[in-house]
């Protein structure tokens, strides 16, 4: 499976911190905001990655990321020339993705919790079909929301998704990260912009579930959703990553950490990156997992 990070779009919730900087380079406590979806994608085991920004911002993200080998990665880039709605990535990313299975994730979202890997490793594992989540929120109205009843065994029975409705017919919403066959690039170029003028991912999701081949997990309460696309929204997430690493002294979506974990690099490699990094407590921590003290 391939993966697709869009960190495009205008910020305009975040003005002025994006007046000259794109939302996804913004930190979050320590670390840009891309790392967060940048290391979902990893923990789901995927390592080929697609980077969608606008085409000024893409340099940033270059510099910031190179070509991924460091990290064990192989990183591309691609640029989103309008923000033509969030299913626009998957045609801007058909010749990345080929004739594989793609995720496609939303650069301001935040995923952390138990048994996230082995949940997001699964997911990755989908040859048919589409798989998204449902999630718990208190106030769902900005977000697609699901209409859903339960199966006997618990399990989440979809009946249709709503695009940021006004009268929302539940309290569950559906996170940006997306798990689709190949077949989604078809569906998307055969999409008819929504009245606000985008490609809606809501519209491919509702085809899926049409279809009957749309599996919604509910992911649960020991797993924290984040976005960081407003004021109050990202200072939240920095508060959560902040006080999570304090506690626990390990951290939240450290790439250079996943790719040693997960055998993408050597301890040699890693080394020989905490090299080049200056002396801070983000190298210090690095410093201590590689002395397999963490
Ligand atoms: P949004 O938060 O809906 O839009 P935005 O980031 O432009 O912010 P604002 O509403 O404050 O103007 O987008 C969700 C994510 O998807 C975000 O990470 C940006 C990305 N995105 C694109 O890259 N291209 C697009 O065309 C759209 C609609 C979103």
């Amino acid at each position: 499976m391939k993966g697709i990070i869009l960190a495009g779009g205008q910020g305009t919730r975040l003005y002025p911190l994006t007046a000259a900087l794109n939302k996804h380079l913004l930190p979050v406590y320590n670390k840009p905001m891309i790392y967060y979806p940048l290391s979902v994608l990893m923990l789901a085991g995927i390592r080929e990655i697609l980077i969608i920004s606008r085409p000024d911002d893409m340099p940033y993200f270059q510099k910031m990321l190179a070509d991924g080998s460091q990290w064990g990665l192989q990183l591309q880039y691609a640029a989103q020339a309008q923000p033509n709605g969030i299913a626009e990535a998957l045609i801007i990313g058909e010749k990345f993705i080929g004739d594989g299975t793609v995720s496609l994730t939303l650069g301001d979202n935040i995923f952390y919790g138990s048994m996230l890997t082995d949940r997001l490793r699964q997911a990755a594992l989908i040859s048919h079909g589409a798989l998204v989540y449902a999630y718990r929120i208190m106030n769902p109205k900005g977000y697609a929301v699901l209409d859903f009843s339960r199966n006997p065994d618990g399990t989440i029975l979809p009946h249709s998704i709503e695009e940021k409705p006004a009268k929302p017919k539940s309290t569950f919403a559906i996170p940006g990260l997306y798990f689709y066959d190949n077949q989604v690039v078809e569906m998307v170029k055969s999409l008819k912009p929504s009245p606000r003028g985008e490609l809606e991912i809501t519209d491919i999701n509702n085809l899926y579930l049409k279809q009957g081949r749309l599996v919604v997990e509910d992911l649960g309460r020991g797993v924290a959703w984040l976005d960081a696309g407003t004021h109050e929204t990202l200072f939240q997430a920095a508060t959560f990553v902040q006080a999570v690493e304090e506690r626990q002294g390990m951290m939240i979506s450290c790439p250079e950490e996943i790719a040693y974990r997960l055998g993408y690099i050597s301890a040699a490699t890693l080394s020989s990156l905490l090299e080049r990094l200056p002396n801070n407590p983000y190298k210090q921590y690095l410093l201590t997992l590689v002395a397999g003290s963490l």
